[in-house]
């Protein structure tokens, strides 16, 4: 392996979606930098369609409590539809690391109190201290959320290259409304998912597993 992608493998391997973050906040030029690297993905004709929304600790808080008012409400209210299900190995994989995580913090099958208190966790940030909130504009459709999934990607492994864990959450999208009201979201943006960052708590039961990915035979062809 060239030594610049085994460079490339090992941060790749060092990143990991991060459940739970001390309370030191990321330094201003720690969250330029990545975000100048994160911006160098390609898009479709340059378009650069995402645009970054970085919470101040009092609008991280107002949103914060907002979200956690909301998390009884069983349905959720995402600008882009949720998957309509997973099936098959989709709903393997998803399962899998569920239970990672559920065996990681100490929920029981059939613990569903447990399982929503973990759940509601992504409206506290994980304890995040510093959050990104990424929309993209309506009119781009389903290749400007292409573009900001690179976005995304590139963000949290920027992150992970100077030391800061990160995980990007769908569950903020689910209660678009909520978010789109105390950041004065325009309507002609959706509200694609947060992206929470901060040092891990490395400690934390949450942080101590990591997931797997599938042999390449079960997704790799030549045709
Ligand atoms: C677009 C996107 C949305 C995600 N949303 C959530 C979320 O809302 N809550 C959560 O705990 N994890 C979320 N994750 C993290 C995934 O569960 C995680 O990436 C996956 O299980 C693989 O694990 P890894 O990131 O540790 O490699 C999200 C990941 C992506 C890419």
């Amino acid at each position: 392996m060239s030594p610049k992608l085994k460079d490339f493998d090992e941060l790749m391997n060092s990143r990991f979606s991060c459940r739970a973050f001390l309370t030191k906040e990321v330094d201003q030029k720690t969250i330029d930098q990545i975000i100048e690297t994160a911006q160098k993905v390609p898009s479709w004709c340059n378009s650069q369609p995402w645009q970054v929304i970085l919470l101040r600790q009092e609008t991280r808080r107002l949103l914060s409590e907002k979200l956690v008012y909301s998390a009884d409400q069983a349905f959720e209210t995402p600008d882009i539809d949720f998957p309509k299900r997973y099936t098959g190995v989709y709903k393997t994989r998803r399962s899998t690391c569920g239970w990672q995580l559920y065996n990681a913090v100490g929920v029981q099958k059939g613990d569903r109190e447990g399982a929503s208190q973990q759940m509601a966790k992504n409206y506290e940030f994980f304890g995040a201290p510093n959050v990104a909130i990424i929309t993209t504009p309506k009119d781009l459709g389903a290749y400007g959320v292409l573009d900001c999934g690179a976005f995304i990607t590139a963000f949290t492994l920027a992150a992970a290259a100077i030391g800061i864990s990160s995980i990007p959450q769908a569950a903020i999208a689910g209660r678009a409304p909520i978010v789109r009201e105390v950041l004065n979201i325009e309507e002609d943006r959706d509200v694609l998912c947060a992206i929470s960052f901060g040092f891990a708590d490395k400690d934390n039961p949450a942080n101590s597993f990591r997931t797997q990915r599938a042999d390449s035979v079960e997704f790799v062809e030549w045709a």
